[in-house]
């Protein structure tokens, strides 16, 4: 059985937010190049998605490995150690722990991870976001494996037609289920139109019996109790033969739907799908990027990466969102642009409820309107 992991922290941000160091990818480089020259992954590649770097590796050890976690942890504490050195900002923002135990679960780090048998033709597509959270892939994932309108196969393939099954997790109180699609569409979306608090973790084909797309799945705020950055969700997906096609799995993202994230984690924005040297958020820190990494895995080895938001067929999503942009900024602290009051990461409402709370008074009281 072959492992693909993509392990991905931001460990600090070249300028602000927006991207990380070419000294700090180099060093990361050399890290993968090392792994593979000593037999602990047979393939690896480094990618970046605004200030967050992925460590795209594949292996035997399955998931959750703590070999493959350990390594991707120094590794990410190495380039923490660059961002320190040239002053980058917020350098080793998402290690929250300081002593490595065991695998990555709650240190900080997002990963999303696939276990399975290569077949003869293994393309899969590895998504990588900044400035937005895991939820954020919950309506791609069931356009691609459950809406016919946008996956042809779902209709038309027989290896396709019965459906798959969406695992879902609750995110604020630790719980899993699984929803066997199409039979329980409706009350999935229930729960997945809900993206800040459920989360699709993982799918699997009815048919081929094979897990085809996985997630990373975490919120660091609710790890850390606190805001320490977006979680920048990555998210892996195995295309053909039964399962979508390349076109189906790219085709949600031709719509840029709105995301929570942006700046300070705290704003509706569009989904921008990139080419990846445009991966790079700066307008108001965001909106909020996806770049899609296509491979051909073969014994195990990573053939690519093609940059699949390269075509100009994404061309008018880009512009869709760059006028969204436009339309939401124009609310600028109203909602629905700005989080509601539940969901934002930053917030000066338990200030101001101590300061103005003898402000506060019933609506009968009458209040003598203020002089000037
Ligand atoms: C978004 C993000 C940024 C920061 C913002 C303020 O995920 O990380 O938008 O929240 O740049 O950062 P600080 O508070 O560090 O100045
Ligand atoms: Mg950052
Ligand atoms: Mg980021």
């Amino acid at each position: 059985m072959l492992t693909l992991s993509i392990i991905k922290a931001d460990t600090g941000g070249f300028v602000g937010h927006s991207a990380v160091h070419p000294d700090m990818m180099a060093e990361a480089r050399r890290e993968i190049d090392r792994a593979s020259a000593s037999g602990l992954i047979i393939d690896g590649h480094v990618a970046s998605c605004g200030d967050d770097i992925s460590l795209i590796m594949t292996h035997t050890y399955g998931v959750d490995a703590g070999l493959i976690h350990s390594f991707a942890w120094d590794t990410f504490r190495n380039t923490t150690r660059i961002a320190k050195e040239l002053g980058l900002y917020g350098a080793g923002q998402d290690l929250l722990s300081d002593a490595f135990s065991g695998n990555l679960r709650g240190m900080g780090p997002g990963y999303a991870e696939l276990e399975f048998e290569e077949r003869p033709s293994e393309p899969v597509i590895c998504f990588l976001a900044d400035k937005t959270e895991p939820g954020a892939w919950n309506l791609p994932l069931y356009k691609i494996f459950a809406d016919p309108f946008n996956t042809a196969g779902l209709v038309i393939d027989q290896k396709m037609h019965a459906g798959f099954g969406f695992e879902v997790y609750d995110l604020y109180e630790e719980k899993r289920i699984v929803f066997d699609c199409p039979a329980d569409l409706y009350d999935m979306l229930m729960y997945i139109g809900a993206p800040a608090r459920y989360v699709v973790h993982g799918v699997r084909s009815k048919t081929l019996g094979e897990t085809a797309a996985a997630t990373s799945t975490q919120r660091l705020s609710l790890i850390a109790g606190k805001y320490v950055g977006k979680d920048d969700p990555v998210m892996i997906v195995r295309c053909q033969s039964g399962l979508p096609a390349v076109g189906e799995v790219l085709e949600p993202f031709a719509f840029p739907y709105a995301v929570a994230g942006c700046m300070r984690g705290s704003h509706h924005a569009p989904f921008l799908p990139v080419p990846v040297e445009q991966a790079h958020p700066s307008r108001f820190d965001g909106p909020p990027r996806v770049v899609a990494l296509g491979f051909q895995i073969h014994d195990g080895k990573l053939i690519g990466p093609r940059d699949m938001f390269a075509d100009p067929a994404f061309d008018r999503a880009r512009e869709q969102a760059n006028e969204i942009m436009d339309y939401f900024r124009r609310h600028g602290p109203f909602e629905p642009h700005r989080l509601p009051l539940s969901e934002l990461e930053y917030t000066t409402m338990s200030t101001l409820t101590k300061q103005l709370a003898n402000r506060w008074t019933p609506m009968t009281t009458v209040i003598a309107t203020p002089v000037g």
